[in-house]
């Protein structure tokens, strides 16, 4: 028997991952850029036994259907392929985040997964290997193996399509991001199925493409200056152009909901009102808010005025990848 058992965190994309180049490897279009975030994380445990005749895949302590498992065997097999191992394994996932709500589950829960089995086969990878890896499971998982800022380098081919860790001496531990939780139901469109039909018929991709290295280079600028209105301003534009693309697409769809509207117009009267705070939306209803942490408290009490309070989460900067145990 081999186990291996890691924490690996959530991360929002602030220079947002819109539509691969290559499905099947999990190749972006464009290069993107995320911090990585301590209040939402997946615990997972791969175990490899002999006496396994199947893999086996718990989520929050329930056995899961034959297509969640298949999903888990074929990441699996990737990491099986490498070790030359042919055993079966049971994988026990914990999410500390609500799943699928645009909360990012896919980021912790593939990059967990990948973390988890490389140990379990003592695969001995890098950082950057790692990510490849978590990629091939999930896109944005690629980015969570770091703590901090992180940019996915999209490559082009799956030997150099990973992320890298951004140094950003401390100006990461100045920020929140604080989530307004507007519908933690399961969303209609997956992130793989809004990605593909915006890069296949949304005319408004080819001007997503066209302005993401201007906005990447703000991002890292903002970021090696701890420019906060800078980072704020691309953050904030960069998730309203990928959302504009889905207007384009046909048929036309938008993850925004009524309450999204609510919270983006809200932060926008709260920075008019002098307090700078900036948003930033994923392939879900939620909203997310970018702000100092000094400033943390007062965005917090203004949000309540609007919002209840358990739909309003705070969070920090998150550490990389965790390993919790390694067993033989
Ligand atoms: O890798 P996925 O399937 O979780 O796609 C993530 C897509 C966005 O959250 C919308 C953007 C991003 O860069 O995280």
């Amino acid at each position: 028997m081999f186990s291996g058992k890691v924490r690996a965190y959530t991360n929002i994309a602030l220079i947002k991952y819109w539509g691969k180049e290559n499905q099947e490897l999990i190749i972006p279009m464009n290069n993107s850029l995320s911090l990585t975030l301590d209040a939402f994380y997946t615990e997972t445990q791969v175990l490899f036994s002999k006496d396994l005749t199947e893999d086996q895949f718990y989520l929050d302590n329930q056995l899961q259907d034959s297509k969640a498992t298949l999903k888990v065997s074929r990441f699996l097999d990737l990491a099986r392929k490498k070790a030359d191992c042919t055993l079966y394994a049971t994988v026990r996932s914990q999410n500390f985040v609500p799943t699928a709500a645009g909360l990012a589950s896919s980021a912790s829960g593939l990059a967990a997964l990948a973390g988890a089995a490389s140990a379990a086969l003592k695969l001995d990878l890098s950082s950057e290997e790692l990510s490849r890896l978590a990629r091939r499971g999930s896109g944005s998982a690629c980015r969570s193996i770091y703590g901090g800022f992180s940019e996915w380098q999209k490559g082009t081919s799956d030997e150099t399509s990973y992320a890298v860790g951004i140094a950003s001496d401390g100006f990461e531990d100045q920020l929140s991001m604080i989530f307004v939780v507007v519908n933690d139901a399961q969303k209609d469109i997956s992130s793989r199925d809004g990605m593909q039909r915006t890069v296949e018929t949304s005319a408004f991709y080819g001007g997503w493409l066209q302005t993401v290295p201007q906005d990447l280079a703000k991002a890292r600028k903002a970021i090696a200056e701890k420019d906060f209105i800078a980072l704020g301003e691309v953050t904030e534009a960069s998730a309203l152009k990928m959302h504009g693309t889905t207007l384009a697409a046909t048929p036309p769809f938008t993850y925004w909901s009524a309450e999204s509207m609510k919270a983006m117009n809200l932060v926008r009267q709260i920075r008019n009102d002098g307090l700078p705070c900036y948003f930033t939306m994923d392939a879900g209803p939620n909203v997310k808010i970018l702000v100092e942490r000094k400033n943390e408290e007062a965005l917090l009490n203004a949000l309540r005025d609007q919002f209840d309070a358990q739909q309003v989460v705070v969070a920090h900067t998150g550490p990389a990848i965790e390993i919790l145990s390694e067993e033989e």
